[in-house]
């Protein structure tokens, strides 16, 4: 009995992992390519990221989307029990990559926001500005905690920055979801419709509230 219970569980448990899998190689190798080709290339006729001439605000604004890339890749694996357990060199080195590459990419989007301004103006700014400075914040402290060697608080920040770090996918996937369903219902070119301005914060809010109640429930 226990085991006809269990085996469906583990495989959902599978296939949930192995569709996370395809989906952050899927958007980080698009984030990859999307960045060193900005880093290299002239995109003035391709995208609005691009900033003519101005070599600073697209190393900060590509750069982010390059090392966005790798971050995405590395930060499930700190996660996985296992490798902490029997490898606990690499996960403080991968720990430190992540963390290094987190700061860079918050960085790299709030020097984009200061500069150039985000496509939707304010609102978007204030949005996206949000997720930037909580990223920070959750990768100061995720490693602060872990040299303290305080590991209950330091999984606590590293799990609130998985959770950003993943954020930039999710936010992609809230799109392709909504087209599939509405075409684009109360979402425009510009990103200024109702749906678009939900997003700004609906890619990250939530999840870290329900991260915030398990969090809490996992100390009771
Ligand atoms: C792992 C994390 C991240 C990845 C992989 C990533 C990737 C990308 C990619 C690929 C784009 C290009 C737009 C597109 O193709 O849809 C983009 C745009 C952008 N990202 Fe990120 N990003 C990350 C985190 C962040 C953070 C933390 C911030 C905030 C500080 C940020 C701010 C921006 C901004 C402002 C834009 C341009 C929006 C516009 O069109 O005006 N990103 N990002």
């Amino acid at each position: 009995m226990g085991f006809q219970v269990w085996r469906p569980v583990g495989l959902a448990k599978y296939l949930a992992a192995a569709l996370g899998a395809v989906l952050v190689l899927a958007f980080a190798e698009y984030s990859l390519r999307f960045g060193l080709r900005g880093l290299g290339d002239d995109l003035t006729l391709e995208t609005h990221i691009y900033t003519p001439g101005g070599w600073g605000v697209n190393l900060a604004i590509f750069g982010h989307m390059a090392v966005g890339a790798v971050i995405m890749v590395l930060a499930p694996l700190q996660l996985v029990g296992r490798v902490r357990a029997r490898y606990p060199r690499v996960h403080r080195i991968t720990g430190r990559v992540v963390v290094g590459g987190a700061l860079l990419v918050a960085l790299g989007g709030l020097a984009y926001i200061g500069l150039r301004g985000t496509v939707a103006g304010p609102l978007m700014d204030l949005g996206f500005g949000l997720y930037g400075v909580l990223m920070l914040g959750a990768a100061v402290q995720a490693l602060r905690f872990a040299r303290a060697g305080d590991f209950a608080r330091h999984s606590d920040w590293a799990l609130r920055l998985f959770v950003l770090v993943m954020g930039s996918l999710i936010y992609r996937l809230h799109y392709a979801l909504w087209y599939l369903a509405t075409d684009g219902l109360g979402s425009t070119k510009a990103l200024d419709g109702p749906f678009d301005q939900v997003q700004y914060f609906a890619f990250y809010l939530p999840y870290l509230a329900v991260l915030e109640l398990w969090i809490r429930r996992r100390r009771v």
